[in-house]
């Protein structure tokens, strides 16, 4: 048994993203699980340097998470040939100066999504790792997630018939941070247009890989935001005001035929099975995707409900949903796209959510922002 170490450079991990899902869910987890074993014959382990501005944040990172080199040097990091891939999940805004030096350096560029705020500058990064022979990736993560695997495995043996429609409902109630005892639970940044925040950009970039793996390519959007709240307390306690969306609500018309319409928010409160539910609904079956879990309804077991609103209803709606049972283990998302990610870089094998890919999800954030601004359908041409 040989082992193959790949030394990462991981920038930016001590963020809520890197820290909890990239470091210590995916890297550390597959450690832990002895590396990535290929055959009987090859194991990939993964081996971390943390960068960063800040040495105390990094260096209690480390120590919490027994991870033995950090730097805020990032030229020496990336002049070091042993580490050979570097990942991003800093902020949007600082991603492309990281990835054109990483870039320079010859590394493997990996990060988050989403890689820019306008299509031509991922689309510029794209090149740019193209140009240079780089392997290339993005975090499509909900790709992975059990709800939607199982949501696949029922659509690929044809429980659903012909798809023809899907609602998604994704958000929940952020705090302003204005009543002391209900603190903010997300970046302050998320809600500031010239620090990259904004619910379209955020969550288009998602809908995008979602559309496309799960129901068709996407022909146009219509897509309306809104500033539902107009300041909120930042991190420091202080009051500021929210120069972007916390609200979207989209329609995709796909080249199928297929119509989804995805909600998404920061200004709702849930009561819904998940965070993100995906309604769809097939001439044969029906199903409620969450993160998780997913339910069905055949057409043979639909109810035949009749409007009376003068009598409490009769049906229980949600007993005619069947749950679809867990089949496999299910790992992290987040995890199962590194592993691919890693086997990518060690033996060339295929991985195609490369920076181009990853420059789509930003195209359609911006038309869905163009379309806001216009209050008109957008047609989603193929990139240059
Ligand atoms: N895949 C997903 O589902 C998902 C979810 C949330 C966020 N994200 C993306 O992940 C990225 C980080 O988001 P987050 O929620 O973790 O934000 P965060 O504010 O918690 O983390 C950002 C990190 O970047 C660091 N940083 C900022 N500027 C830097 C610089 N110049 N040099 C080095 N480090 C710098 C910050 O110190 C912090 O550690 C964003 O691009 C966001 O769009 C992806």
């Amino acid at each position: 048994m040989t082992t193959r170490r790949i030394g990462i450079i991981m920038n930016g991990v001590t963020g809520r993203m890197g820290t909890n899902q990239h470091l210590i869910r995916s890297i550390i987890a597959i450690r832990q699980q002895g590396g990535i074993k290929i055959g009987n014959d090859l194991t990939i382990m993964p081996d971390p340097i943390l960068t960063g501005r800040n040495a105390d944040k990094l260096a209690a990172l480390a120590a919490k998470t027994g991870i033995s080199r950090f730097t805020t040097d990032l030229d020496a990091a990336l002049a070091n040939p042993e580490d050979e891939i570097f990942f991003d999940a800093s902020g949007t805004l600082q991603r492309a100066e990281f990835i054109e030096r990483a870039v320079k350096a010859g590394k493997a560029i990996y990060c988050e999504k989403p890689t820019a705020v306008e299509t031509s500058e991922a689309l510029r990064l794209a090149k740019l790792c193209e140009d240079a022979g780089v392997k290339n990736g993005v975090v499509q993560d909900k790709l992975w997630l059990t709800g939607i695997r199982k949501f696949k495995l029922l659509r690929d043996q044809g429980f659903f018939g012909r798809i023809l429609s899907v609602r998604g409902e994704f958000g929940y109630w952020v705090f302003t941070g204005e009543d002391g005892d209900q603190p903010i639970q997300r970046p302050s940044w998320n809600y500031r247009k010239e620090d990259g925040g904004g619910i379209i950009i955020d969550m288009l970039c998602h809908w995008r890989y979602v559309i496309d793996s799960l129901f068709g390519p996407i022909k146009s959007l219509t897509c309306t935001g809104a500033t539902h709240i107009p300041q909120r307390i930042d991190e420091s306690g202080a009051t500021y005001p929210c120069t972007t969306d916390d609200s979207c609500y989209a329609t995709f018309e796909l080249e199928n035929g297929v119509i989804c319409q995805f909600n998404s928010s920061w200004t709702v409160r849930v009561r819904r099975d998940d965070l993100l539910t995906m309604q769809v609904d097939g001439t044969h079956g029906s199903a409620i995707v969450g993160l998780r879990k997913c339910w069905v309804q055949s057409l043979g077991t639909t109810p035949r409900p009749v409007w009376n609103p003068d009598i409490d209803q009769p049906i229980d709606f949600f007993a005619g949903w069947q749950e679809v049972p867990d089949t496999t283990t299910y790992e992290n998302a987040f995890k199962i796209q590194w592993e691919e990610f890693l086997k990518h870089v060690a033996l060339d094998t295929p991985f195609p959510y490369s920076l181009r890919e990853g420059a789509k999800g930003v195209q359609l954030a911006e038309l869905g922002l163009q379309s806001w601004a216009e209050r008109r359908w957008l047609d989603v041409t193929p990139l240059e």
